[in-house]
């Protein structure tokens, strides 16, 4: 699959930078040519001999050696490769890129290659989460980057976290889906996300909504941008930046939402992630304020809004080829969710315990089933943002079949 890709593995200084060893062999294995570059971290913790060793190639390390400009200058080193793929980077090293920094080898190739970038960040999850980190990873992002993990879990440092490596599997899944589909392996995909609550409005200044922050819908409509996908966010009232490269469209009510996700079909999935009222005024919105002087306690006549993914589920011609619900529930959550796909037709239902206890609604963090006609997948607790990327490479991976 990686036959005659030439790979840089630049290397940071990370106590996961070992696993690189065993990343450059299996990248080898599949058939590609793996150069390293090694920081002065990195350095710390694996010797340049290692790397020579296990990648039958010259380790470079050294921006101002003569021998090793003379060999192959830091340009042509940073151009003869189809990908420079970055394991572990520290967050120095993603700060130092974010910022267009050049003062040692690794970041001078990086500023100078014309050729994809793709990252596997390892750090302490408290510099992880740092707004820093946060504000140089989107800006990578932005940059086109790619990305791989990290995940969650135990860390070197003895805290639990996100800030874990990518399992060396998945970095290598991650290169060969690069290959394949270059980086772009949704291309020609027209996707539609649902994401946030509605508001169903009373009168002019009151509303019936829910405390969904849209956080999971948009990070999975970045996602799916982000493998090439052609994404319409049909977005509720929230407060989240609109993801790179996807057109958003901006709706209040669940009628709203409703037209505008059939206006944008055709597609070829849809993922339905909003928080849809249920009801509304069945008289639309009163004109005026209601007032309790005048008014008394109202008496809210409701009526049903469309079921959105139902609807899209049940579509003859035309329906897309996958639909994706959510199912958030409280108690039973495998068992009440596995019903609601079967109720709702959809393809797949991503269900997730939504009690308070839980703290997954506005929370950073998910943990979710993915529930199939025929299987149920648990995946392990992570960020929404890792379980948006996941979600969007199981989309990638039922549409090409
Ligand atoms: O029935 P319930 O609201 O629990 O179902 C949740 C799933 O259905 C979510 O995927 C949600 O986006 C979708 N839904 C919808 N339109 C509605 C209600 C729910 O698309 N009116």
């Amino acid at each position: 699959m990686l036959e005659g890709k030439r790979i840089l593995l630049i290397i940071g200084g990370g106590v996961a930078a070992y696993k690189s060893l065993d990343l450059a062999r299996r990248l080898m294995e599949r058939g590609a040519s793996v150069r390293g570059v090694l920081t002065p971290g990195g350095q710390q913790f694996i010797t340049p001999l290692s790397v020579a060793s296990l990648t039958n190639n010259e380790c470079y390390t050294d921006l101002f050696s003569l021998k090793d400009e003379a060999e192959m200058g830091h340009i042509r080193l940073s151009r003869e490769a189809d990908l420079v793929l970055v394991s572990p980077a520290t967050a120095d090293l993603m700060a130092k890129m974010a910022n267009g920094l050049a003062n040692d080898l690794a970041s001078t190739i990086l500023l100078a290659t014309d050729k994809q970038v793709m990252v596997a960040p390892a750090m302490n999850a408290e510099m992880w989460a740092h707004k820093a980190t946060q504000r140089n990873l989107e800006t990578l992002r932005r940059d086109g980057v790619l990305m791989v993990g990290p995940g969650a879990g135990m860390l070197a440092c003895g805290e639990v976290g996100p800030g874990r490596l990518a399992e060396v599997p998945d970095m290598v899944d991650a290169v060969e889906d690069f290959f394949a589909g270059g980086v772009r392996p949704l291309s020609g995909k027209k996707i539609i996300v649902t994401a946030g609550p509605t508001q169903e409005p009373i009168d002019p200044v009151r509303y019936i909504a829910n405390r969904s922050s849209g956080k999971q819908g948009f990070e999975i409509s970045g996602a799916l941008a982000e493998l090439g996908a052609d994404v319409t966010l049909v977005a509720g009232p929230v407060s989240q930046e609109t993801p790179v490269g996807v057109n958003r469209i901006d709706v209040e009510t669940a009628l709203e939402m409703n037209a505008a996700v059939t206006a944008a079909l055709p597609a070829d999935a849809a993922v339905c992630v909003a928080a849809v009222s249920d009801w509304r005024m069945q008289a639309g919105s009163l004109g005026e304020k209601l007032k309790k002087s005048k008014d008394g306690i109202p008496e809210l006549a409701l009526c049903e809004n469309p079921d959105i993914l139902k609807g899209l589920s049940s579509l003859g011609e035309g329906r897309p080829v996958l639909v994706v619900g959510f199912a958030a529930e409280t108690e039973q959550v495998i068992e009440y969710a596995t019903a609601k796909r079967a109720r709702k037709g959809c393809d797949i239902i991503v269900a997730n315990d939504v009690s308070a206890a839980s703290g997954v609604m506005g929370g950073a963090d998910n943990q979710v089933h993915i529930i199939t006609d025929s299987s149920v997948d648990s995946w392990p607790t992570m960020s929404k943002k890792d379980v948006a990327i996941k979600l969007a490479h199981t989309i990638k991976d039922v549409l090409a079949k």
